[in-house]
């Protein structure tokens, strides 16, 4: 049987990528981001899955106005780093795991949430970012790789109970999946922060903190928190954290902590990261 073994989260900024790339990750702004990573470095080397179910968001780079799915599933064996305009990151091609996404996107459907079925899509910084973070500079990623995007662009974006349930409708998909694998959940982009408009640049950090405890503890009440809320307290692009709660609804309802980390700022946003294992 395919299991989910561990949850992790991790802001997605592209400046990060870009640190990455350019071999700055110890330059004075960056190190203390970094930093952070160290101990998930080392875990995920110790721990490595077989496949990361990794939910994120694209940036109006693989989709548009013309095609704006809530919630989409990569089923495809590649998905080619994407151009966003300054030519792809200098990272591995992503490999799928088709079998195992045609399988959740039955299973899911099958429990009253549409998805919509991608044969073909390139990947932007909100995926390869945090695969970065995790993994470092390899020549090729160490694990298969499953996309998930969230529409979190467009209004409207699911609300976070949505996302909450459907997390739970995916951890059952995975553990009716015949072949051995150890997966993991990722929930990537926030924290707090905002773009554009006259509130950019805004960072709130006790709101982020107290997120981060709510989604270890408090899932199920967390989910009902209004979608106005995440704008109002986190800023127009912090609604990026309702993908947090796909991953916590894929856990049991206590875990255990091994990794809490914080830091402001890094480019406009709050970096925020946790490992988390099913407490049972
Ligand atoms: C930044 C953060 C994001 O989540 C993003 O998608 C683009 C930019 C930033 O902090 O600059
Ligand atoms: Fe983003």
């Amino acid at each position: 049987m395919a299991r989910i073994t561990a949850g992790v989260t991790t802001s997605h900024i592209p400046a990060v990528g870009a640190a990455i790339d350019q071999y700055k990750t110890q330059a004075p702004y960056w190190a203390p981001v970094f930093k952070g990573y160290e101990f998930s470095r080392a875990w995920m080397a110790a721990n490595p899955p077989d496949v990361v179910f990794l939910v994120y968001n694209d940036h109006a780079t693989a989709f548009s106005l013309d095609l704006i799915p809530t919630f989409a599933i990569g089923c495809a064996d590649h998905f080619a780093p994407a151009d966003e305009g300054w030519g792809p990151r200098p990272v591995p091609p992503v490999e799928g795991h088709a079998d195992l996404a045609w399988h959740i996107a039955q299973s899911v459907i099958q429990s009253d949430f549409d998805l919509t079925i991608v044969n073909r899509m390139d990947v932007d910084h909100g995926l390869t970012v945090p695969l970065s973070l995790m993994f470092g500079q390899p020549s090729a990623w160490p694990c298969r790789v499953i996309p998930f995007a969230v529409n979190v662009v467009q209004y409207p974006p699911p609300s976070g109970n949505r996302c909450y349930q459907l997390g739970k409708a995916i951890r059952r998909a995975v553990e009716s999946f015949d072949e051995d694998l150890n997966v993991q959940i990722w929930g990537t982009g926030g924290m707090s922060h905002q773009l554009q408009g006259p509130r950019a640049g805004l960072i709130n950090a006790a709101f982020d903190q107290r997120f981060m405890d709510r989604l270890i503890e408090e899932p199920e009440a967390l989910a009902q928190m209004p979608l106005v809320d995440y704008m109002r307290e986190a800023g127009s692009e912090g609604i990026e954290l309702v993908m947090w709660l796909i991953m916590r609804g894929a856990l049991t309802p206590q875990v255990k902590t091994l990794h809490r980390f914080y830091h402001v700022p890094a480019s406009n946003t709050a970096v925020g990261h946790l490992i988390l294992e099913n407490a049972t």
